[in-house]
């Protein structure tokens, strides 16, 4: 087997070395997470960027198998953030100086839905005149839907392919036509095409999916070229029909490793990305997001959704900081931000570097 500090030498990785870090001992990971962490700061800078998240809605019209507000799940007690509840958020959002929102849902489409959020794109620009970069973060949608949304002003949209691997994908989702790869990479580049700094991501520590299943993912989001990544441990939820295959997973603290190791090679891969520290990550281990950080991430989301509706938005369980006051979570993240050896980003967008470069922008 090739020596871990020979493979973090070379300047292009292949297939196989992709593997052998993913597969990398503890001791061998550190160096992994070492190089992937000076990458960041040399190409990236030492700042992390703080996006407040406002989890707009827990409507799914998708019954994904893993997902914990899918469709199916009878017991999920469904919302809609008011209005003016969203721009509260997005005011804590200026005072606190996160430079940007994400605006997240399970997935509805409607022209009614079109617009409300179209409006709430609008009047969010509105404060502190302009001063928010909005990330949408609301599934697959038109080609219209999205250039609306671009136009009232959001300019970055998240959506994880989840899994690369086609017979993966097909046994996490339903059969029905209405959960297809296609459709979803489709979405992808309608999102490119009108413009957005376009981010996905996957879920690390399916069961069934092996090694060389991640290691495609990541040269994925290389080839796909994309600007910015949220992936993080794919965690059960009882009320899901995956639930059923848990005695197949990796222990929580392994699919955690497993996970940043995934963050430190993609930072090598793609040094001027955005790669978020997931809650997911918060959630397996008590210090995954300062180890995140450490290993390659410089965007964390610090949940500014009204406290009222937290409970219903669990997409797996044991979520991290899902009460959370937002002044305490605020200090918290703060802290573990200069933990990792880094600064905040206060009140800057932090763009991803690589959009620019790819764009000129
Ligand atoms: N575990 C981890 N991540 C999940 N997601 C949905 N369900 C789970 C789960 N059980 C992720 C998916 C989706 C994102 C919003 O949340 O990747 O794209």
């Amino acid at each position: 087997m090739q020596k871990i500090e020979l493979i973090l030498q070379k300047r292009e990785l292949s297939f196989d070395d992709i593997v052998r870090m993913l597969a990398s001992s503890k001791e061998e990971a550190q160096l992994l997470f070492n190089k992937a962490y000076e990458t960041m700061c040399r190409e990236r800078g030492d700042k992390v960027y703080l996006r407040g998240l406002i989890e707009i809605s827990n409507f799914c019209s998708k019954d994904c198998y893993y997902c914990g507000i899918r469709k199916s799940n009878n017991n999920v007690k469904r919302y809609i953030v008011t209005d003016e509840e969203v721009l509260e958020s997005a005011r804590y959002a200026y005072e606190h100086q996160y430079g940007s929102v994400v605006i997240q849902g399970g997935e509805l489409s409607s022209p009614a839905w079109t617009e409300r959020i179209e409006k709430i794109i609008r009047e969010i620009k509105k404060i502190g005149d302009s001063s928010l970069g909005i990330t949408l973060s609301l599934g697959e949608q038109d080609e219209e839907t999205y250039r609306r949304w671009y136009e009232a002003g959001a300019h970055r949209y998240l959506l994880r392919i989840e899994t690369t691997d086609r017979d993966l994908f097909a046994k996490i989702h339903p059969a029905d036509g209405n959960h297809t790869f296609e459709r979803r990479l489709e979405a992808l580049y309608l999102l490119r095409k009108i413009g957005y700094q376009v981010g996905t991501g996957v879920m690390i520590g399916l069961p069934g999916q092996s090694l060389e299943s991640l290691a495609r993912d990541l040269l994925f989001m290389k080839e796909f070229d994309i600007d910015m990544c949220g992936m993080g441990p794919y965690i059960e939820h009882k009320e899901t029909p995956m639930y059923a295959q848990r005695h197949l997973l990796l222990p929580p603290l392994e699919r955690f490793f497993l996970s940043i190791k995934m963050v430190a090679i993609l930072r090598l891969l793609m040094p001027d990305v955005n790669i978020a520290a997931t809650t997911a990550m918060e959630t397996l281990h008590p210090e995954g997001r300062a180890l995140a950080f450490k290993a390659g991430a410089n965007v964390v989301m610090p949940n500014i959704t009204p406290l009222a509706y937290r409970e219903n938005y669990l997409l797996y369980e044991n979520k991290a900081g899902v009460l959370d006051d937002y002044e305490v979570a605020r200090s918290k993240i703060i802290s573990d931000i200069h933990k990792a050896g880094l600064k905040p980003g206060l009140s800057e967008w932090g763009d991803s570097l690589h959009y620019k470069r790819r764009t000129g922008k």
